[in-house]
């Protein structure tokens, strides 16, 4: 079979271990993690699951060296504790039996551990270590590590890596990067210490190289040690690309693979996890760069999802391997769909941020489009149903399209019937907003695996109650989505005005000066894309703040990305659209025109709870779901088409 992406579907060998392809799955945090810091069922099921998609490595995440000065969230893991070690092992069995190869990421996240977790009994008056003295931002105080207590961290290193090697995983991550503690030793901005471990860039790495050499001291030559850090921490007073190399330089005979990230946590969450308003790969130049210095092999990171890109990476050598977090969370079978050429059927990460944002709010894990997520153990494959039925399914959106490939992978008799002439019913108004193109990409991949799966697809066929009833289903899943809010305000239907969902039919229409009215998440993104394009944008809102719907990963970088480029006027109600913008009064009744030649509503959506009513009653199992349940967000839409599809 000729391969596609030979490249990516390369083998490759670091130290003494083969690894099937250059497809690595970064380190994930879990959820289901125990209380003495082992590896619930769930988590191991989740790492299974990423080996079962073809991933080369799945590293599983944080597991701290020491306890008695770590712990910044409560899914650590801790391989110290009595006891633990078969859980690491069961872990481990899960990955290597599909192929893919178990590593373990080695962490400390110095002065930003959750100093509540490390410093429980309050003996030292909580207080947390880092690399030099300082106040945190949070007013915590960060006391400096003594030179014993820093050989207590690199020897507690070597344990934990020979504990790790004895439960079966066959390579070791040391977390050099994103800010936490071999970075905060690295870099000047946090490292102020006078000893031999601070000063020159040969002395701040000098920790990094102890910690490496405990490492390998306990798990011999040949045994993988892969390196994480950033090429370069990318902000004022951090290390430089030029510091990184160097680095690189320094640790690069004691490691057998560098993996080059970006930045830090703490200073720069949306390029170190490049949000959806970044390049895609945007970090990859710091890997290419430093690749050029090195000989050891080098991995690059940071928005990869797309075969094309990847392959063109390891081609030109930029990099010899590519590492993914979230792309393995919305499709864990990407590296088995590459190896196969079946790249056309990969459900590509939406960048939305719901995993990181779910696990920060609710402790579960979650992924928008991949609703097999964070439910490893309710089982992943989809079991046949006893009796094959017809399922008639109103509504090709997100929602629609998930019931009807779930349904059919059961073995039922599918139709969807979808009123306008294409598939992913509100996602089709996100093709015209490039950060957003995945949305608009999802609603035509899951059409392509619906249809491969055999569903029969109506377009132009809007179901009624006489159409439902003549197909005679044994199940009907309502999947109509929702329609605009029009607002009641003057003027609102003139040819100027152009609702939010139409813009990618009229973009031509707008002009060089717009005013969005409605400031959640839609209304936002369009304005930033609007003013991204060169547009003078103003954004009216009545609330008091914008998106207050958006995740709590997602809305900062939102907000960020408004104040750089768009004029808010919050507190604000439309009453007039004029030819010159909308007339607007604030709550004591004062007017003030806010301009705009072009107005783009984005007033929010209403449930089409009418087709509901209308069909409820139309067959002996209905279920309704998504956006005309309640006007939501695509996972719901998803996850609620999944399950609907199972109950039948
Ligand atoms: C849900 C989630 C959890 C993460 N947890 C960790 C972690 O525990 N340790 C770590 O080093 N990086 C962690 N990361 C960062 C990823 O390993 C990766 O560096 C980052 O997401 C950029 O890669 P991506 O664009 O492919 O997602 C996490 C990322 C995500 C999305």
């Amino acid at each position: 079979m000729e391969r596609k992406y030979p490249n990516l579907c390369n083998p490759i060998k670091i130290g003494n271990v083969w690894f099937r392809n250059r497809m690595f799955s970064a380190p994930m945090g879990g959820t289901d993690i125990t209380a003495d810091g082992c590896i619930g069922r769930g988590s191991t099921a989740f790492y299974e699951l990423r080996a079962k998609g073809g991933a080369g490595a799945v590293t599983v995440s944080e597991c701290m060296v020491h306890p008695e000065t770590d712990g910044s969230h409560a899914y650590h893991l801790d391989l110290k504790v009595p006891g633990s070690l078969a859980s690491f092992t069961y872990t481990a069995d899960a990955i290597r039996r599909h192929g893919a190869i178990p590593s373990l990421e080695l962490s400390h996240s110095g002065q930003f551990a959750g100093t509540y977790m490390t410093d429980k009994d309050k003996k030292n008056t909580l207080c947390q270590y880092g690399v030099s003295t300082s106040v945190r931002a949070d007013g915590m105080e960060i006391r400096e590590l003594t030179k014993d207590q820093i050989q207590e961290i690199v020897a507690a290193y070597g344990e934990v890596a020979g504990n790790a090697k004895r439960a079966g995983f066959e390579m070791l991550m040391i977390h050099g990067g994103h800010g936490w503690l071999v970075n905060q030793f690295l870099s000047p901005y946090f490292n102020h210490r006078t000893d031999e471990y601070g000063g020159s860039l040969e002395n701040r790495v000098r920790f990094a190289k102890e910690v490496i050499a405990s490492v390998r001291n306990a798990v011999g030559i040949g045994f993988p040690i892969e390196f994480r850090m950033s090429g370069s921490e990318l902000f004022e007073g951090g290390y430089t690309l030029e510091d990184g190399i160097e680095i690189a330089k320094q640790i690069e005979d004691s490691i057998d693979l560098l993996h080059v990230s970006a930045g830090t946590y703490q200073r720069g969450f949306g390029i170190t996890h490049p949000s959806m308003f970044e390049e895609h790969g945007r970090n990859v130049y710091l890997a290419a760069e430093i690749k050029k210095h090195v000989k050891v092999p080098v991995a690059a990171i940071g928005g990869l999802n797309d075969p094309a890109q990847m392959e063109e990476i390891i081609a030109s050598g930029q990099a010899d391997v590519v590492e993914m977090a979230r792309a393995l969370l919305a499709d864990h079978q990407l590296p088995d769909k590459i190896m196969r050429n079946e790249e056309d059927k990969i459900i590509k990460c939406l960048r939305c941020f719901t995993c990181m944002a779910e696990r920060a709010v609710t402790s579960t894990r979650r992924c928008t489009v991949n609703p097999l997520i964070g439910r490893e153990l309710d089982g992943m494959e989809i079991i046949p149903a006893r009796k094959k039925k017809k399922v008639l399914i109103a509504g090709a959106g997100p929602g629609g399209l998930q019931a009807a490939i779930t349904a059919a992978r059961r073995g039922h008799q599918v139709i969807v019937c979808e009123k306008t002439d294409g598939p992913g019913g509100i996602l089709k108004s996100e093709q015209a907003i490039p950060f957003k193109h995945e949305m608009y990409e999802l609603g035509n991949t899951l059409e392509r695996m619906a249809k491969e799966e055999g569903v029969e697809i109506r377009y132009g066929t809007e179901v009624d109650k006489l159409y439902a009833e003549r197909e005679t289903p044994d199940a009907l899943i309502i999947a109509c989505g929702s329609s605009p809010v029009i607002p009641p305000i003057e003027g609102i239907d003139q040819d100027q005005v152009i609702m939010v969902n139409q813009y990618y039919l009229k973009k031509d229409q707008v002009s060089d000066t717009v005013v969005v009215l409605g400031g959640g998440l839609a209304g936002c993104e369009c304005a930033i894309h609007l003013a991204q394009e060169g547009r003078t944008v103003h954004l009216v809102e009545m609330r008091s703040e914008l998106a207050p719907d958006a995740n709590v990963r997602h809305r900062p970088l939102l907000l960020e990305k408004i104040s750089d480029y768009v004029t808010v006027h919050t507190g604000l109600k439309g009453i007039k659209v004029t030819e010159d913008g909308i007339l607007c009064e604030d709550s004591d009744g004062r007017e003030s025109l806010v301009p705009g030649k072009t107005v783009i509503c984005a007033a929010g959506q209403r449930a089409n709870r009418k087709a509901v009513d209308e069909l409820r009653d139309s067959a002996p199992y209905v279920a309704v779901i998504g956006d005309c349940v309640k006007p939501s967000t695509i996972t719901t839409a998803v996850y609620q088409g999944h399950h609907a599809a199972l109950d039948i």
